[in-house]
């Protein structure tokens, strides 16, 4: 069997029904002067979608064929990982404990609320390192455990070896559907963090023959001390589980910190005019904290002329974070047609 026969039958949930849609951005294209294409993993049926459901469509597989019960993830307290951990759970009849950074809010806001509503435990555990954090969930787990629940832990972003072969799958997925229109994607653009995302298409492009440059967005620092290393490793152990003889090497990571602003969560010179653009011409909604960062990027590299389309730019979701009052305010304010509208 071949390492994409394997791929094609890796033990796999269905938690979206269907393949999310592909569409040009034709009036988005037009103004940028580049064909750019959107693929829709904003849409889907899980917890109001993104990214991580394609990770937690292999994860969770694996996790049940080991007779998980329980579920434990991490984050920050506005993490979209963990509410898709949460909903995951509530949709296959899991329980869910999730260990937050930062301390509790005086409001239920956005992924918050929504982790309640998914019937997850929540603890807060104040401002502290990603490192004392993962060593919390550790005792968290021994502590469910004690208590005779079979756990399975999924580690920051929902990101590892295996979660990455969800979207080493996803890229056939869109490789298909663009064929089906006549095009191939020359590259494609997605926001970046924990890696899951962009380990899995590069592994994806490989195994198809590398016919496109994947490009990550980085809008978040310091989640690893190796950023490239991290991310190879992800990509270098899908690979090895699959049997598949492809050489990843460093090189093969294309990830830029150019557009992460002021930092994670924190503003982007051009983030909102991105925001507004394809908002106003298409229709799609990004955020400023992932995908607003990766059309701003999309923008600025096809007005330097660096962008060689047709350009795929990967909606990883998080769109609902354009609702947290804080963001709502700035997206409102920085939108000049607006000003003149008395709220
Ligand atoms: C909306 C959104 N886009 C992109 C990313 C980055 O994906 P990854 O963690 O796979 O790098 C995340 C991860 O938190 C996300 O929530």
């Amino acid at each position: 069997m071949t390492a994409l026969e394997t791929l094609g039958q890796i033990p796999r949930l269905d938690l979206r029904g269907f393949a999310s849609p592909v569409q040009l951005l034709e009036r988005f294209s037009q103004e940028i002067g580049v064909e750019v294409w959107c693929k829709r993993d904003d849409i889907g049926t899980v917890g109001l979608a993104g990214n991580k459901v394609r990770k937690l469509e292999v994860e969770l597989a694996y996790a049940l064929a080991n007779g998980a019960t329980h579920l434990v993830a991490e984050g920050s307290r506005l993490s979209n990982a963990t509410r898709a951990v949460a909903a995951a759970s509530a949709a296959l009849g899991l329980k869910c404990t999730l260990l937050l950074c930062h301390d509790a809010p005086n409001e239920p806001v956005g992924n918050l609320m929504l982790d309640g509503l998914f019937g997850a435990d929540m603890r807060f555990v104040g401002d502290i390192s990603w490192h004392e954090l993962g060593q919390r969930a550790e005792s968290l787990v021994s502590e469910l455990e004690q208590a005779g629940e079979k756990v399975y832990r999924l580690p920051i972003g929902c990101a590892s070896e295996r979660s990455c072969l969800g979207f080493a799958l996803a890229y056939g997925e869109l490789r298909q559907q663009m064929s089906q229109q006549g095009r191939t994607a020359r590259t494609i653009v997605h926001a970046s963090s924990s890696g899951g995302t962009h380990a899995g298409l590069v592994l994806g492009n490989a195994l198809h023959g590398f016919e496109s440059e994947i490009r990550g967005i980085v809008v978040a620092e310091d989640v690893y001390s190796d950023v490239v290393g991290t991310y190879l490793s992800f990509a270098q152990g899908g690979a090895r589980l699959l049997g598949a003889q492809v050489a990843l090497t460093r090189d093969h990571i294309n990830i830029t910190e150019d557009y992460l602003g002021e930092g994670y969560g924190l503003p982007l010179a051009g983030v909102y005019e991105a925001i507004d653009l394809l908002a106003s011409k298409e229709g799609v909604v990004v955020d400023p904290i992932y995908s607003g960062k990766a059309v701003a990027a999309i923008v600025d590299l096809a007005s330097k002329n660096e962008l060689k389309g047709p350009v795929v730019f990967w909606h990883t979701g998080g769109y609902h974070a354009v609702f947290d009052p804080s963001y709502a305010k700035r997206i409102w304010s920085s939108i000049g047609r607006l000003a003149t509208v008395t709220l």
